[in-house]
């Protein structure tokens, strides 16, 4: 028999608390340092993490929040090569040398040529033949207004003899110096015997300069995550997205405290080696203490707890997450295995709160979910602009994957809502969001809002926000009081 609860524990959320005002000598919002880990790792200027849902995560996202000093986690609900390309973008979206350019054969065609300048959104491509000998270059600029999409490449390229080069190994002040004395955008680096060895772009050079506090691997590529699942093609998955440079694999399973995703875990650290793997979702201090125990380089903390969840009410399962956040952070303390707190921020005081609780990050679904960067078109209804999140439990969003699963040759797209009905129970909803234009400037609000919070705990840093913040528990009339009133609100 249970007993009558009386000794039941209470969880608590963000709403429930706030942080006690300490003695501050913080002298200005801007001298607060955000900097914390992502994982083991991986280390980020800003505690801030898109969500791998297919309503915000893919390279716009990843590659917006790289370079403001957070990462993003490519969503998993795309074949394999789809989720590669998605990472490959972010891996050649900057660099201050890439080292694999795009190349196409002399004979391509030029509307061939536009097709991979669209899909992989660059602005030129190295032309080579078989043996990688560098032939010429095209840029955006040679085919805009080329007529005959059937003409070869090497007919409208800039061929080798008037490409400015230089060689593998060159310095970034040397090529800086050749691109501007020579007012060019791209730089081929080549080998001893002519072979193409890299590029170096004026963009990417412009780009360090106006992104200082981004998110960079060794080779001063943009870092980004990528989500896999449990099951199926996870460990094919696993290998091509680490041989296409993600930094981070996410286990991604909505129950993390699990065989499946402990045995996940081990197969992924024991086959692939040195990499690092996040793991969740859990709730708890065993939760979060068992994936440390099989490996896990970060864990990922929430049930429930996000925004179109509907696990709490369709299961029962679940734990508020500010509770959440502080028993997994005391799971993992004596492990330095640092914790994400995954859904339920909406304010930039949640976040505030999710870090002195003991996380090391947050991450972010629906609040990205209206930004410019995250896939999906506007919707316009009734002249306000939106766009849809929806979880990745929901039944439009189960109905895709089984679309996508039969890859359009099974049941028809209203058969299969029939059948997902019948056969599934949905954990999470779909819903419209209003458009917020760049993500930067929700960020900004975001980290503007912690800086400031952390200064009304009188902490330089986040490992000072976490040991001097006091939560005070408050009641609804305190909670009331948080929030605007008594006035007729105009903005
Ligand atoms: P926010 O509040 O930021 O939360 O939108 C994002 C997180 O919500 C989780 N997620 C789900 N949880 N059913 C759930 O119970 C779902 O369908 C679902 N989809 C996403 C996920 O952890 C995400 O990062």
């Amino acid at each position: 028999m249970k007993d009558s609860g009386s000794d039941m524990r209470v969880g608590l959320t963000f709403d429930d608390v706030l942080l006690v005002p300490k003695f501050s000598d913080v002298k200005s919002r801007r001298d607060a340092d955000t900097r914390t880990r992502f994982s083991r790792k991986i280390t980020l200027s800003i505690p801030i993490v898109s969500a791998n849902m297919d309503t915000v995560t893919e390279s716009s996202m990843a590659i917006a929040l790289a370079r403001l000093g957070g990462i993003g986690v490519i969503h998993r609900f795309l074949t394999i090569e789809e989720q590669v390309a998605e990472v490959l973008k972010v891996k050649r979206s900057e660099g201050v040398v890439i080292d694999d350019p795009i190349t196409l054969g002399p004979d391509r065609s030029v509307s061939e040529a536009q097709n991979v300048i669209g899909d992989r959104d660059i602005g030129g491509i190295v032309i080579v033949d078989g043996s990688r000998n560098v032939l010429g270059l095209l840029t955006r600029r040679d085919i805009t207004l080329e007529d005959d999409l059937d003409r070869a490449v090497k007919e409208v390229m800039t061929p080798r003899r008037k490409l400015v080069t230089a060689r593998k190994g060159v310095s970034m002040e040397e090529a800086k110096k050749l691109l501007h004395d020579h007012k060019v955008e791209k730089l081929p680096l080549l080998d001893s015997k002519g072979r193409l060895a890299g590029l170096i772009t004026s963009k990417d050079i412009m780009k360090r300069k106006q992104f200082p506090n981004a998110t960079k691997d060794a080779k001063g590529r943009l870092r980004v995550g990528a989500a896999v699942g449990v099951k199926g093609d996870h460990m094919e998955r696993s290998r091509k997205l680490l041989d296409a440079g993600a930094d981070a694999l996410v286990v991604d399973i909505a129950h993390g405290h699990s065989a499946y995703a402990i045995d996940t875990l081990k197969e992924i650290k024991r086959e692939l080696g040195d990499v690092e793997v996040v793991a969740g979702n859990v709730a708890t201090a065993r939760g979060a203490l068992d994936l440390i125990r099989a490996g896990a380089d970060s864990v990922k903390v929430g049930v429930g707890s996000g925004s179109i969840c509907v696990t709490r009410v369709v299961t029962g399962s679940g734990v508020p997450q500010l509770t959440a956040i502080m028993d997994s952070a005391a799971g993992a303390a004596d492990s330095g295995v640092p914790i994400i707190g995954d859904g339920g921020i909406r304010n930039p005081g949640d976040l505030t709160k999710a870090l002195a609780a003991g996380a090391s990050s947050v991450m972010v679904g629906s609040l990205f979910a209206g930004t410019e960067e995250s896939p999906g078109p506007t919707i316009l209804r009734e002249g306000v602009r939106y766009k849809l999140t929806r979880g990745m439990a929901s039944l439009a969003a189960t109905v895709d994957r089984r679309v996508r699963e039969t890859g359009g040759s099974g049941p028809k797209e209203d058969e299969l809502v029939g059948e997902v009905i019948e056969e599934s129970v949905p954990e999470g909803v779909e819903g419209l969001i209003p458009y917020k234009g760049r993500v930067d400037e929700v960020v900004r609000q975001l980290v503007g809002g912690l800086r400031s919070g952390m200064s009304y705990s009188g902490a330089h840093d986040l490992g000072e926000l976490r040991k001097k913040s006091e939560f005070m528990r408050i009641t609804s009339a305190g909670y009331k009081e948080s929030l605007p009133h008594d006035i007729q609100r105009v903005v």
